[in-house]
């Protein structure tokens, strides 16, 4: 079923978040307990350094006020000259289909290409069936799969390595398959 009512997605992060969005995380069942360590890790530097200094930047979709439905953190990659990293990007389940993921990833791209430099938005993920859905979400945002890393995980699970080209318009929301040069 489509979307019932477009969130609002704000660009601020707040301590009264955490709690909700890791319980988000751990709701998904894509993440282990090291991985929500990490999510955790990147939220409280953002918070302790702010998101130029620390490097990360959070996008927030909320229905109403203090209920997040998702989250996407963000960017840019030390010593790399305009590379970005899109580090998580996660939906609440039962929101899931309702095209949070593309506005999520529609307000990523509008703070990228507020910066001259952006050139690339990475996003790095596994190849075991689960992430499949991720997969499809990916390619149909007009990422590319430009590398896959055999066993990087564990002992078949790959890692593969999905690029945006950043600048082009692409049409999201909306989406559209894009082309990396
Ligand atoms: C991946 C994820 C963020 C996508 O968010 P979402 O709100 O469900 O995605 P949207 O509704 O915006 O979907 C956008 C497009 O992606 C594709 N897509 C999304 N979910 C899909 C699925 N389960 N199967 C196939 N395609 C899918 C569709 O083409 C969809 O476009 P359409 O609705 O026009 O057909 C979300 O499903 C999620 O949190 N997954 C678990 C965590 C995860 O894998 N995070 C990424 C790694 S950090």
């Amino acid at each position: 079923m489509k979307s019932i009512e477009a969130p609002a997605i704000r660009a601020t992060l707040g301590h009264a978040d955490i709690a909700p969005l890791i319980g988000l995380v751990r709701a998904t069942g894509y993440f282990d307990d090291a991985e929500v360590v990490i999510a955790r890790e990147l939220m409280e530097l953002h918070l302790a350094q702010g998101a130029e200094t620390s490097g990360y930047f959070f996008e927030v979709a909320e229905r109403s006020a203090g209920v997040p439905l998702g989250y996407a953190c963000h960017g840019p990659i030390p010593a790399t000259l305009g590379s970005h990293d899109l580090y998580w990007i996660v939906v609440a389940p039962e929101a899931q289909g309702q095209g949070i993921g593309k506005r999520l990833l529609a307000a990523v791209l509008a703070r990228l290409r507020a910066r001259p430099s952006a050139r690339k938005l990475y996003a790095e993920t596994s190849s075991r069936p689960l992430y499949r859905p991720t997969h499809s979400f990916y390619r149909h945002c007009g990422f590319m799969e430009v590398a896959r890393l055999p066993d990087f995980y564990r002992p078949g699970d790959d890692q593969i390595i999905f690029c945006l080209k950043i600048g082009l318009p692409r049409g999201i929301p909306g989406c559209s398959h894009g082309r990396l040069p």
